[in-house]
């Protein structure tokens, strides 16, 4: 056994990153209200958060070994083994994602795309929308609660501190485990690909009109009514002003 590397560069940007703006998106909605001059910051981190995801989808196939979902695609029976190991206190180590962890992977991913679509189609005007995204929202939390408690069982466990894996990368193995190179120019890529996102997001914010027209789709979204203007803008949301309901 050796300390070899095992998780590439982009994919432990991406997860700090994501750990971190969910976070972010998730507190600015709870003490900013929609009409908070902060609440744009809220869809620009969640469109962000969004459009990372979709750049480690590409990742999950192009990636490296560990990274790829090939890797942690668990059925059924595998997940439910792995869980009952676990209860029994025999659970295995895996070099990879566990199939625990695999499921609450998924389910984050899958979590982040419908909290964008459900966000862009509030923006639309979707009444509907609304309630499902608080939905998602706090089903994002219990998994991230569930993933953060599996992470200390597992580092209890196995006396193994698997948050400094996702940190440094490195974890004990046979050398023949290890992935071959931490990716920087993909990282950099990546980091870039997203501050231009990003960067497009702010472009299209009209702070007067409170439109924010999205990059790559072109819709436009009314955040909120323009102060002053009575009916106007876009006809999205109430006029109450209880907005940590
Ligand atoms: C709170 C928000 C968080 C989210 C949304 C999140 C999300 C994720 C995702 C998507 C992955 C898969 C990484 C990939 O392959 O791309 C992952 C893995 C991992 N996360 Fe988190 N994470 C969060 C918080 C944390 C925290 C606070 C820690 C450390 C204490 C942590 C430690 C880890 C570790 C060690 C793995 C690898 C697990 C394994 O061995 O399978 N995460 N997380
Ligand atoms: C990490 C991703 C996200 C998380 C965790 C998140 C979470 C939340 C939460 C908890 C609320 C509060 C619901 C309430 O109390 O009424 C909320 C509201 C809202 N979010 Fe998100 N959201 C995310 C992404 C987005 C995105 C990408 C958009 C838009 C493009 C968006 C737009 C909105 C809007 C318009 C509201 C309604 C505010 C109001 O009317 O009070 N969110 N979000």
């Amino acid at each position: 056994m050796k300390r070899i590397l095992v998780w590439d560069l982009p994919t432990r940007l991406f997860h700090w990153l994501l750990a971190g703006g969910f976070i972010a998106a998730f507190v600015i909605a709870n003490v900013a209200g929609h009409r908070d001059a902060l609440f744009p910051v809220h869809m620009l981190v969640g469109l962000s958060l969004a459009f990372m995801v979709v750049l480690r989808l590409v990742w999950g196939f192009v990636g490296t070994r560990y990274a790829r979902f090939r890797s942690f695609l668990f059925g059924p029976k595998a997940v439910l083994g792995y869980l009952r190991g676990v209860a029994s206190g025999t659970g295995e180590r895996h070099i990879g994602h566990n199939p625990g962890s695999s499921m609450a992977i998924f389910a984050f991913l899958a979590l982040f795309l419908g909290l964008a679509v459900t966000g862009i189609l509030m923006g639309g005007g979707s009444e509907a929308a609304e309630d499902v995204h608080e939905l998602l929202a706090y089903a994002l939390l219990v998994t991230a609660i569930a993933h953060v408690l599996g992470i200390a069982l597992h580092t209890w466990r196995h006396r193994e501190n698997i948050a400094k894996t996702m940190v440094d990368g490195h974890k004990e193995g046979a050398p023949d485990a290890a992935i071959t190179g931490a990716k920087p120019v993909i990282a950099l890529v990546f980091i870039a690909l997203t501050g231009l996102f990003a960067w497009r997001v702010v472009a299209g914010y009209d702070a007067t009109t409170k439109q924010l027209t999205l990059p790559l789709i072109g819709q436009t979204l009314q955040l909120g009514k323009v102060e002053g203007e009575g009916e106007h803008g876009g006809g999205h949301h109430d006029d109450h002003d209880d907005d940590d309901d």
